[in-house]
């Protein structure tokens, strides 16, 4: 039939038309236009650069992300409560902030006598399993707060307060297996 047979293009530079006709209607065969094509190279690129690195470049998922911030609200709520029984100092030297600001206080205050791995000098060694005074969290916050003023182990409650106190010894715990 002569309208389904290839029409020829009516202009030089006009696009062919197509060989179909449907209800009387004929179709140019068209190039997809570029801001077509580019949208769909573009999402194809998207999405293997997203896959790349959600998958394979161990960038935090989102559950980790979401356990870490409820893990620093929690010690921060605990903080804050300035309850610092055994549990709660232990949460807190798990928490990667304030073993962070407890670091800081150590490399500032306490490094100078314990040594810049807890290793001890004029101090004791404050990261293997022997207290002289007690290693349970609460027992080691005492030792911290009011010192052992005669060998030598200044009081630092006064100085450094409650939290920078708590955040000193959970640096301390962070060296030391949780129960
Ligand atoms: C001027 C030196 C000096 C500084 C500074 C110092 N300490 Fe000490 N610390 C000592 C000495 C000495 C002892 C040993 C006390 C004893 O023999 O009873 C000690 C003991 C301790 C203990 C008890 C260890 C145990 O075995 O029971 C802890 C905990 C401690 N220090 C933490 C700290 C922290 C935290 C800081 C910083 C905020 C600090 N110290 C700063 C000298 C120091």
């Amino acid at each position: 039939m002569s309208d389904h047979a290839p029409q020829p293009p009516q202009k030089p530079g006009e696009d062919p038309i197509r060989p179909h006709v449907f209800d009387g209607i004929q179709e140019y065969d068209k190039r997809l236009p570029n801001w077509w094509l580019f949208t769909l190279y573009g999402t194809i690129a998207f999405a293997i650069v997203y896959w790349m690195m959600t998958q394979h470049f161990h960038r935090p998922d989102d559950g980790k992300q979401v356990a870490r911030a409820v893990q620093e609200l929690r010690a921060a709520k605990l903080a804050a409560a300035g309850a610092y029984d055994d549990a709660a100092l232990w949460t807190m030297s798990r928490t990667d902030s304030i073993v962070a600001s407890g670091q800081a206080t150590y490399q500032t205050t306490c490094v100078s006598c314990h040594g810049d791995k807890l290793q001890g000098g004029i101090g004791v060694n404050l990261a293997d399993s022997t207290w002289i005074h007690g290693g349970k969290p609460t027992e080691i916050m005492k030792t911290v707060t009011e010192g052992v003023l005669v060998k030598g182990m200044p009081a630092w409650g006064p100085v450094l307060g409650p939290k920078k106190t708590a955040e000193v010894v959970a640096f301390i715990l962070s060296k030391h297996a949780a129960p």
